[in-house]
């Protein structure tokens, strides 16, 4: 397969695995280039590329930024808050003024779940979601399985727990699909009122008691609690989170094995995360970061393929 399936990147869920397999060869190239003195290639010095943010980022926003520059594409970068969206200018006129300005492909990230395929049905542009509400965040678990994979050669097989805010999260949903379709077993770990009655018709294991999850699984993806996701609160305090929910080395240390720990941040501290764990040699966190970069090369570069001349 030399080319993707789809002509953009709405969620995990549209992805085969020949998609993700073709998405990891072209990251594993990029990555060597990166990683070279001279870091840019001119693949894509004749696409614009416009990277809209409605919701908060650092991460996602800034990687796909390096992303696109280290392919020589041409970047503009909009933040709703500073924009004509505050006046009450809608969706669809925001991103159709950014278009004739002769944009070619959309990065967005918005609040609204189903924002980035709504966009796709009304403009005419390559759109890539950068995470959706509580829906997906498909470079996420890209970069996620990406990151096992570097660390174990390989997914299939392999058990990975997702811990916390299962409910609010667009991260676990886009690696439940990732992981299931690259062979792993995936299981979600978190208080019954944080986790959707629906996940195990996705063929998820539930488990409420991290030390068990800690104790199945090779690898554990540590979720932050979605406060600004919560009309009411789902737990009877952080502290009694944390007690529960919490990854701190004496729990780690209590179940005999070495995992892998990740997380995509943001991280809070001292929550779902111990510092010590955090930054210890277990955790792949800024790993998975730069891996980001890599990945979101590659999604880039194998959807302007696409775009006809
Ligand atoms: N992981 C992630 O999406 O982080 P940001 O919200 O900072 O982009």
């Amino acid at each position: 397969m030399s080319t993707l399936s789809v002509d953009h990147l709405l969620g995990i869920k549209y992805l085969k695995a020949e998609d993700i397999q073709l998405i990891f060869e072209t990251a594993d190239h990029f990555k060597e280039i990166i990683n070279r003195p001279i870091k840019k290639v001119p693949s894509l010095r004749d696409i614009t590329i416009a990277n809209l943010f409605f919701e908060n980022s650092t991460r996602t926003k800034l990687s796909f930024e390096i992303a696109q520059k280290r392919l020589s594409a041409d970047v503009i970068n909009f933040s709703a808050s500073q924009s004509s969206v505050k006046k009450g200018e809608t969706l669809i006129d925001t991103v159709n003024n950014i278009l004739s300005m002769k944009v070619d492909m959309v990065v967005m990230r918005h609040p609204t779940p189903g924002a980035a395929a709504f966009l796709q049905q009304h403009v005419d542009a390559r759109i890539i979601n950068a995470g959706d509400g509580a829906h997906e965040h498909p470079t996420q678990a890209l970069l996620d399985t990406y990151s096992i994979k570097e660390k174990f050669g390989t997914i299939k097989g392999k058990n990975v727990v997702i811990v916390g805010d299962i409910l609010h999260s667009r991260v676990a949903l886009s690696n439940i699909f990732a992981l299931q379709l690259l062979g792993a077993q995936v299981m979600v770990c978190g208080p019954k009122s944080l986790i959707p009655k629906y996940i195990r018709e996705l063929g998820v294991i539930v488990e409420t008691d991290l030390k068990k999850a800690l104790q199945w699984c090779d690898v554990a993806n540590m979720l932050r609690v979605q406060n600004e996701r919560m009309e009411v609160s789902y737990f009877p305090s952080v502290r009694e989170y944390t007690q529960q929910y919490g990854l701190n080395k004496e729990l780690l240390d209590s179940i005999g094995k070495e995992i892998v720990i990740m997380h995509p941040g943001p991280i809070n501290r001292g929550v779902e995360i111990t510092s010590e764990v955090a930054d210890s040699k277990q955790a792949i966190i800024l790993d998975q970061v730069e891996n980001g970069v890599a990945i979101r090369m590659a999604v880039t570069y194998l959807l302007a393929s696409k775009i006809e001349s």
